[in-house]
């Protein structure tokens, strides 16, 4: 079972894309379902901003680490993969990241929320549309080909290597570690975990982080 569960390239990359990919899509929902039915309550309104935050600062962590370990490391051993475009797509990505970001802090405006409600909306619905299209060249040009190219140790070391990268940028921390995780299943989950301090699964996630990320619950996986 141990040998099941360790991680590789491809798996890491499976999972973070996942991840993103059911973030967008549940952000996209809850927003929309804002919209028509209002905030469930203080607690609806607090947990669906952080999984915003969640999702756009993961999303912005992990561009950086494609762009800047990544696909470098992966540019002599693969000369014809579209690197330089897909470098291309994260910024405009960045920009509507941005642009969501932007709107999220407006909203503690009143007057504004309904506007910028829809201009998150809409981001959102870009970016929903847009990421298969992304992710597709990657998983076909990188992410495949990583297990003929590069052996079984090679990829454990930078299997952390990558997941050190993101989670220098992926801030803030108590936000979204729980949100990767629990935007998993269980499975993918614990062979997720296995990239990470056993502090933080074990102590700073379930305890010392709790209050911070709990309202975020309804849009998480159990
Ligand atoms: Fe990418
Ligand atoms: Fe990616």
């Amino acid at each position: 079972m141990s040998n099941q569960q360790e991680s590789n390239i491809a798996i890491s990359f499976y999972n973070i894309h996942n991840i993103i990919t059911r973030g967008l899509r549940v952000s996209l929902e809850s927003v929309q379902g804002v919209l028509q039915r209002g905030f469930q309550g203080e607690e609806g309104r607090e947990g669906f901003f952080n999984f915003i935050r969640a999702l756009t600062s993961v999303m912005n962590a992990h561009h950086l680490t494609e762009d800047e370990i990544v696909f470098p490391y992966f540019r002599d051993k693969l000369p014809e993969a579209p690197f330089d475009s897909l470098t291309y797509y994260h910024h405009v990505m960045v920009l509507i990241l941005d642009e969501i970001n932007l709107a999220v802090n407006k909203c503690s405006n009143k007057d504004q929320l309904e506007t910028e409600l829809r201009n998150i909306e809409n981001d959102l619905a870009r970016l929903n549309e847009d990421w298969p299209f992304h992710i597709q060249p990657e998983t076909d040009e990188f992410i495949n080909k990583a297990d003929a190219l590069v052996p079984v140790e090679e990829q454990l070391r930078l299997v952390r290597l990558f997941a050190e990268h993101d989670l220098k940028n992926a801030i803030p921390l108590y936000l979204t570690i729980p949100f990767m995780l629990y935007n998993l299943p269980q499975d993918d989950r614990m062979v997720f975990s296995q990239g990470m301090p056993a502090e933080v699964i074990q102590n700073l996630v379930p305890v010392v982080w709790k209050e911070k990320w709990e309202s975020m619950k309804p849009f998480l996986l159990a």
